[in-house]
């Protein structure tokens, strides 16, 4: 019967995707992204008027008027609400009409503070007739509502602005929900990354890991050691972050909840460390000579330890995060072992012709001195590969491998009592042709072997955007929007958001809604947008 006719073949294969897409029209596209624990809406549909929408802060609430955190967040998310008008939150004179009120409370003040590790996000929402109002335990949970509530509000045809009856209870699944960006592989300019953090917080995430430095350049200027970036940016005035891009960014990113997570990798990726640090990179030998090239940080050196006591000291004023990244991967042994200095060092260490230990050395001092500044170390897994004992409030950062991989590690690194953050799954600067969001979306973090208290390690992910390939004119396309999907894997409740068929319509109406804010985000599918990007 198969073979009867190849006409009733097709006709039958296209029934079967009508069908599909069929039952995908049944399911209501939820206009939040991403999914809320708990949302409730209701077909009853209230219109809102710009000129009279006003936010107000509750009478019991612990922050009221002059919280820069939600003053500000009150003017952007006026805009966000209401895109086609042209007039500023609060440059209206007061208007007829019946107010719309969203009442805003939260328990803290925590107004002047900067998001940590501890942050609760959760909110709660109520859209009612006439008012809504968002309770929060703090600031950031009442931004994280304040963006849900942007994400309800809908035009019709004529361009008048709705919002349904609405109860939406949230809180995020995992409290570390990160993007990194590179800006040693190519600068990015300033206002490339603070676009960037709008959008992060248009999908709730939460830290911006800021690779910084790496072999190719130096940016960051430190007051320190200017040399570094003098000497080893790729530019010394046109390619750096002065202390004032810095703060720009750090200030940038608190205003939406965001935290900024500095990396400093070493003793590997630090080639452009050396050209304003003589005496810092290891000498690589050819024989008996130095060869001219230089290998990892100098770890047989009392001066590096110096030099690194002095570098994090500044950097760890300078960002206001508790948590540092000092890297650790991808060292290669090739150039110690070539050195006799470092040799000798190895013997009087007792080291014997064991790398391991002198790279675990190495580490174990510079976690060292970031704890003594009250800094919580985080490194790339490859240090615990071969250093068991450092420091167990050390968080573990996962980028090797397919799941098989990394589930392994997931399960070894938390069986010994350490927290982990899992980016294996999501390096988005690896592209394909397709709808690689799906592979992000259906990532499970939590799928491997270990007992719950094994799985509470599991403080969140991240998605990395390496820099070799992207700079400022393409990262945006590649990263948005699927980052997204892996924001709604982070953020979501897991059996909600399981089937990644019923997400694509509301990815495609997500990435529509950051077209419209002026994010360049790239298509997942054949499609069309009612507001298309403007090309600006
Ligand atoms: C909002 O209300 C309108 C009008 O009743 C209805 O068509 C629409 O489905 C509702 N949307 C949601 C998400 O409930």
């Amino acid at each position: 019967m198969f073979a009867d006719s190849s006409g009733r073949c097709c006709f039958l294969i296209f029934n079967v995707l009508s069908l599909i897409i069929l039952q995908e029209g049944l399911h209501t596209v939820e206009g939040v992204w991403p999914l809320p624990q708990s949302l409730i809406s209701s077909p009853e549909q209230y219109r809102l008027n710009p000129q009279a929408f006003y936010f107000r802060y509750g009478r019991q609430s612990a922050a009221q008027p002059g919280c820069s955190v939600l003053d500000s967040a009150f003017k952007r998310y006026f805009s966000l609400v209401f895109p086609d008008f042209t007039s500023g939150y609060g440059d209206l004179g007061n208007s007829a009409g019946k107010p719309f009120n969203v009442e805003i409370s939260v328990d803290q003040d925590d107004c002047e503070g900067y998001p940590n590790e501890n942050s609760s996000e959760r909110y709660n929402l109520t859209v009612s007739s006439g008012n809504a109002s968002l309770n929060a335990e703090t600031v950031w949970g009442a931004l994280r509502g304040l963006e849900t509530f942007s994400q309800l509000v809908y035009q019709d045809d004529f361009g008048s602005y709705f919002v349904n009856k609405t109860e939406v209870e949230d809180f995020p699944r995992f409290q570390f929900r990160a993007i990194l960006l590179d800006t040693s592989r190519h600068y990015l300019p300033v206002r490339t990354i603070l676009k960037t953090l709008d959008a992060m917080a248009y999908s709730k995430f939460n830290v911006f890991h800021w690779h910084i430095v790496d072999d190719p350049s130096f940016p960051y200027q430190s007051r320190t050691f200017p040399d570094l970036s003098s000497k080893g940016a790729f530019h010394p005035m046109t390619h750096i972050y002065t202390q004032s891009d810095v703060r720009r960014v750090i200030s940038h990113g608190r205003l939406r909840g965001i935290r900024i997570l500095p990396e400093f990798d070493s003793p590997g990726h630090t080639k452009s460390w050396g050209n304003g640090q003589p005496g810092l990179l290891t000498p690589c030998y050819s024989g008996s000579k130095p060869s001219g090239t230089f290998g990892p940080v100098n770890p047989a050196l009392p001066s590096t330890y110096e030099f690194m006591a002095g570098l994090f000291k500044e950097v760890s004023s300078v960002f206001p995060d508790s948590y540092i990244h000092l890297g650790g991967d991808e060292v290669n042994f090739s150039c110690w072992k070539s050195n006799p200095d470092v040799r000798a060092f190895m013997l009087k260490m007792g080291f014997g012709a064991d790398f391991t230990k002198l790279e675990a050395y190495y580490m174990e001092n510079i976690v060292n001195i970031t704890s003594s500044l009250n800094k919580t170390s985080i490194v790339w897994q490859d240090v615990f590969d071969y250093h068991e004992k450092i420091p167990k409030d050390t968080v573990l950062h996962i980028w090797k491998g397919l799941p098989a991989q990394y589930y392994k590690e997931l399960s070894r690194i938390t069986k010994a009592g350490m927290r982990v953050l899992l980016a294996a799954p999501w390096y988005i600067n690896h592209i394909s042709y397709g709808q690689d969001w799906r592979t992000y979306y259906t990532v499970q973090p939590l799928n491997f072997n270990g007992t719950e208290e094994q799985k509470k390690l599991v403080i969140g992910g991240e998605v990395c955007m390496w820099g070799e390939y992207v700079d400022a004119t393409n990262l945006t396309p590649r990263l948005w929007p699927r980052a997204s999907a892996a924001a709604e894997r982070l953020w979501s409740d897991e059996k909600q958001t399981s089937n990644v068929n019923m997400a694509f319509p509301r990815l495609q109406d997500f990435r529509c809604k950051l077209l419209r804010r002026g994010i360049q985000a790239e298509p997942l599918f054949v499609g069309h947008c009612k507001h298309e990007y403007q090309g600006i």
